[in-house]
């Protein structure tokens, strides 16, 4: 009953957001990228890092330089071939396309999870030294991994595999065919092992994932079922899962802040005739541990149209990725 109580009221707020984020900065990627997807920090506060097009992983070291190469996925990468290369290529396939990230701040390594390697591993020195962690692709499925969290005190990599079918390349016609592809899965890596484990599977485009503050639960998004779902990995529901929140808009990353709350970018039905009113979408929605709604940001400053795929608090600051955007950007709510 609960559970039906915040659904409605949230339907009805990401129509009406409370507030129009104001934007204070734009990061541009260097030209011709684009897709900053997601951004991460590392453990002396250097960044944001950032996912692009072509498949490297820029840091942001300021105004002056703006984003600077760090590490790429494929260790023998072609720079003729990749560099510069546009998003939706074929030729992502073999440069590698990061859409997650996030550090290890113990060891200093960044994970990721690519859309054409699966899960990799880069050391704390970037460049192309990355190890694949995801067992090779089985007859026609995909390694199309999209979204990614580290537990902060075991190390412990959540991600997912947003389908199995589909590559990213077709990732428009399946939003746009309505054809609810639903063989996406929550996976966990435990690096002391080297061990994957399945946590949940039949997922409609698992886009996003974010482990709680003390670790007894994850939570993913499903971006074609307008929902997110929680596992919970600790305590007597170990092991179950439940819906955690239905929205009126598609799910994509979730951000844990400091206080251990999220933040969830929520985008619009894209032309579905369900959401006649809703034209102020793109949002950011920050929730409680408990799916409480606290707030709703308008990102249509920031996005507009297009699509906005993460929004991270970091050091008080917010800070918003785009899969599609050719800039990552900072903003006030
Ligand atoms: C975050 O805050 C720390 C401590 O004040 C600082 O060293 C770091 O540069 C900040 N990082 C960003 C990206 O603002
Ligand atoms: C990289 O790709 C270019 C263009 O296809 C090709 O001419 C070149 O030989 C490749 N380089 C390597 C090291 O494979
Ligand atoms: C490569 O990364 C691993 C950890 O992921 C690290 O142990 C190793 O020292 C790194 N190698 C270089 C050459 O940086
Ligand atoms: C994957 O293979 C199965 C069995 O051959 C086939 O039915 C399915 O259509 C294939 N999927 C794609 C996306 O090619
Ligand atoms: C995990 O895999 C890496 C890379 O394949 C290997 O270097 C390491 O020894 C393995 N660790 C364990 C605990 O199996
Ligand atoms: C659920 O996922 C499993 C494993 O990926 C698959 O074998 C099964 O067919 C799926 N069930 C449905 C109803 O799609
Ligand atoms: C984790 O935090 C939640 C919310 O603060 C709390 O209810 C729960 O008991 C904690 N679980 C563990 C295992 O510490
Ligand atoms: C959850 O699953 C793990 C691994 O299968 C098992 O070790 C654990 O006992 C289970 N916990 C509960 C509460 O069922």
């Amino acid at each position: 009953m609960v559970m039906v109580v915040t659904a409605i009221i949230a339907m009805f707020l990401l129509c009406s957001p409370s507030s129009v984020a104001i934007l204070l900065n734009k990061l541009p990627l260097p030209a011709p990228l684009t897709g900053p997807e997601s951004l991460a920090f590392d453990r002396n506060g250097g960044g944001p890092y950032v996912t692009s097009s072509d498949g490297r992983i820029f840091k942001y070291v300021g105004p002056n330089e703006g984003f600077r190469e760090y590490a790429y996925t494929t260790p023998n990468r072609n720079r003729t071939i990749c560099d510069g290369l546009a998003d939706f290529s074929v030729v992502q396939a073999i440069c590698g396309r990061s859409l997650g990230l996030g550090f290890n701040h113990q060891t200093g390594d960044l994970y990721a999870a690519d859309a054409y390697l699966g899960l990799v591993k880069i050391g704390p020195n970037g460049g192309g030294n990355v190890t694949q962690l995801s067992a090779p692709a089985q007859g026609n499925s995909t390694r199309f991994a999209d979204g990614l969290d580290v537990d902060p005190d075991t190390g412990i990599v959540y991600y997912t595999i947003a389908s199995t079918n589909y590559q990213l390349k077709d990732f428009q016609t399946v939003v746009s065919s309505g054809s609810g592809d639903s063989s996406g899965s929550l996976l966990r890596y435990d690096p002391s092992t080297n061990q994957t484990t399945v946590l949940l599977s039949n997922l409609t485009i698992p886009s996003g994932v974010a482990v709680s503050a003390n670790g007894s639960f994850v939570l993913v998004s499903e971006y074609l079922a307008n929902r997110i779902q929680r596992v919970w990995l600790k305590g007597p529901r170990a092991n179950s899962s439940e819906i955690f929140l239905q929205l009126a808009g598609r799910p994509d990353n979730i951000k844990r802040n400091s206080r251990g709350q999220f933040w969830i970018s929520v985008n619009s039905f894209l032309g579905s005739p369900r959401s006649p009113g809703c034209s102020t979408l793109p949002s950011g929605v920050r929730v409680t541990e408990n799916g409480f709604i606290l707030q709703i940001v308008s990102l249509a400053e920031e996005y507009g149209a297009e699509a906005a795929s993460e929004v991270q608090e970091y050091n008080g600051t917010l800070y918003g990725g785009s899969l599609l955007a050719s800039y990552a950007t900072i903003f006030t709510p």
